[in-house]
């Protein structure tokens, strides 16, 4: 059987400028918000690998490098690009609705 997912809302597609990411916080997740040329992505925003914040680092087309060693990761799928990291950073289902950011969770 399987449960109805729930809806979490984000924030305002507005809010992400593409090629940019934010933090936000919902249900007590902490999230990287990504706007990848008007396409959203969710992942945790905590690096997988330590203390770095996916949110705060730097976007090259569909990839992130973490703030704190450089590592990274795909976007959209959270898979790891390039160690130090190894385990990759959960993914999260999202879309758009009404100029909002949402996934389902
Ligand atoms: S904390 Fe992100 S690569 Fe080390």
């Amino acid at each position: 059987m399987n449960e109805t997912p729930l809806r979490l809302d984000l924030c305002s597609a507005d809010d992400v400028a593409p090629g940019t990411a934010l933090q936000v916080e919902a249900a007590g997740l902490v999230l990287a918000v990504f706007n990848l040329e008007g396409e959203f992505f969710v992942t945790d925003d905590a690096c997988t690998h330590g203390p770095g914040q996916l949110s705060e680092g730097f976007i090259e087309g569909d990839v992130v490098e973490c703030n704190f060693h450089q590592g990274l990761f795909n976007i959209r799928t959270g898979a790891v690009v390039q160690p130090p990291c190894i385990v990759p950073v959960k993914t999260y289902k999202a879309g758009v609705a009404d100029g909002r950011v949402y996934i389902d969770v």
